[in-house]
Formats: structure tokens, sequence, C-alpha cells
């Protein structure tokens, strides 16, 4: 399977990728190319570093959303994949896209869905209302991208115990390690070797 995997970040979720291929705990998965809407982004370092092709497509390059939209799909389609996968892509997937791969773009969110989810709910934010909410268990959810913001089928989800000191930046550390690195890497895989219909 080749996939495309989509970021805005530092990309510790596409190293966790990367680093489960390696180790063979996802089989029959190639990474077909990295595509960033930030050009500082080091998560392009990190897939250029791995031999991994990486690009750019950033709305500032583009004199509106449709143009930008367009050459967003048209980038991922260059490419051949059977799935794109969302590790931090902070963009909202354009409505043509959703369409044209259909059950085959898949994401991460810092929260158990739906909890903390939806418009407004990305990065720190997600974590700093949990802490508000002072929920005891969070976690992270990897769901099939539908129309919707973070309304798609889950494949799976990850608990996280909330610890008494914690602020937002520690929350969020121990949802990555505890939760992220690991569902994502396993929903791919799964995907892969036919274990999701
Ligand atoms: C992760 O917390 C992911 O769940 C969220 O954005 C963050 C991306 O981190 N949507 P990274 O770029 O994978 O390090």
């Amino acid at each position: 399977m080749r996939i495309a995997v989509m970021v805005s970040g530092g990309g510790t979720n596409l190293q966790a990728i990367i680093d489960a291929i390696n180790a063979g705990t996802i089989t029959n998965t190639e990474i077909a190319v990295v595509i960033s809407n930030n050009a500082n982004a080091y998560a392009l370092t990190r897939a250029r570093e791995n031999g991994i092709e990486a690009v750019c497509v950033s709305p500032k390059d583009y004199e509106n959303r449709d143009t930008f939209n367009r050459e967003l799909l048209n980038k991922v389609n260059a490419y051949n994949v059977d799935l794109v996968v969302l590790a931090g892509f902070l963009v909202k997937i354009p409505e043509e896209m959703v369409h044209q791969y259909n059950h085959r773009i898949i994401n991460i969110h810092p929260s158990l869905i739906p909890s903390f989810c939806g418009v407004g709910f990305y990065g720190l934010k997600v974590h700093e209302a949990a802490l508000e909410k002072g929920v005891k268990v969070t976690g992270a959810t990897v769901h099939f991208v539908d129309e919707g913001m973070d309304t798609g089928r889950i494949i799976l989800q990850k608990a996280v115990d909330v610890l008494e000191n914690d602020t937002p930046q520690t929350l969020q550390r121990r949802v990555m390690e505890q939760a992220e690195w690991k569902i994502l890497p396993q929903a791919i895989d799964m995907i892969a070797n036919g274990r999701i219909h």
C-alpha cells in the first residue's frame, strides 16, 4: 500500500510511522510522499532525512482557497496513493478530496472523540480544554475523515490518565507517547493488511 502523510508541524507522528515501517510493525506499506502546508515544518526535514519525498503546498502561494484546494488534490493524485494519513495536518481537507478518497483518509486526534473535538480543538487547545474540564482520563483517536470536523467513523482509540500536576504540555506529551504514536501506526497496518473493511 502506498500512503501520503500530510503534516503541518514537528512530525513526531510521521516519525512513529517511519519507525514502525523500519521495525516491521507496519507491513506492506510505503510512504510515497510527505506533504506539508507549512514550508518550515520540521516534519519535512524528518522525511528528507529518511529518503522520503517531501513537498510543500502552502495556501500562501495561491491566490485563493479554491486554487490551493485544487493543487493539494492534484499533488496527492500525482503520487498514486491508496491511503492518505493526516498526522497533525492543520488544514481542513477540501470536500472534493474527501469524496474522491472516501474511506481512504484517516486522521489522528489527541482526545477520546466525541470529547474535545471539532472546530477550534487542535494542538494544545485540546489538552487545555481537558484540564479545564477536569477529566481524569483522555487519550487519542484514529478515525476516517468525512466532510465534517472529527466526525468520521472511529477506527482505534487509546485512553491515557490525566495526572494531578499536568500542564497542557505534559499532558500533550503523554498522550503522544502512550496513545498517538501507537494507534496511528497500528491503524495503518490494519488497513494495509485488510483488517478494516
Ligand atoms: C498531534 O498531537 C496530533 O494529534 C495533532 O497535532 C499533533 C501533531 O504532532 N492533530 P506531530 O507533528 O505529529 O509531532
